[in-house]
């Protein structure tokens, strides 16, 4: 597998919610594109902080997936408590790990947070043991730090904006 460009694909999401201010539109497409671009994911999508220390499921990519995660509880919750970026290997060797999709088998999940509070997490899957490394890590945070950017404050419920 080819090293993934990542400042590439962040000059694609800048180009693609550059003229738009809707924020559900845009996570919508982000997780589009990041689907299309990465090889090997099965699942790309958000989980919005709706309510105190709740994520709830937002736009994504994928199987049907988790509703409702609390904060601390996989790894999605895991990265919403801790405010850094979770880069698994294998999900079943983490404790906790919650199973929406069983062909999940490596997982890279980035917390968004603005004015110092997590209003979501990005969170992709993939079914290869293994698949992300830590330049993904890197690259899908330095995508997340831009995805900060967007539109937060137009969140109707959100507790974190
Ligand atoms: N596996 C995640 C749950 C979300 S799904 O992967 C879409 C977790 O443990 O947080």
């Amino acid at each position: 597998m080819t090293m993934m460009d990542y400042d590439l694909l962040i000059s694609q999401a800048q180009a693609i919610t550059a003229d738009e201010p809707d924020l559900i539109a845009n996570l919508s497409n982000l997780s589009a594109l990041v689907f299309d671009q990465l090889d090997d994911v099965n699942w790309v999508g958000f989980y919005l902080t709706r309510e105190p220390d709740t994520l709830v499921l937002g736009p994504f990519q994928g199987k049907v997936a988790c509703l409702r995660i609390p904060f601390g509880k996989g790894v999605c919750g895991a990265a919403a408590s801790s405010l850094e970026t979770q880069l698994v290997e294998d999900v079943h060797a983490f404790p906790s790990h919650i199973a929406c999709d069983s062909a999940s088998n490596a997982e890279v999940v980035v917390p968004l947070t603005v004015h110092q509070r997590v209003v979501g997490v990005f969170d992709l899957d993939s079914p290869t043991v293994g698949r992300f490394t830590q330049h993904d890590a890197d690259g899908l945070s330095k995508l997340g730090r831009f995805i900060e950017t967007l539109n937060w404050n137009q969140l109707n419920g959100s507790q974190n904006v």
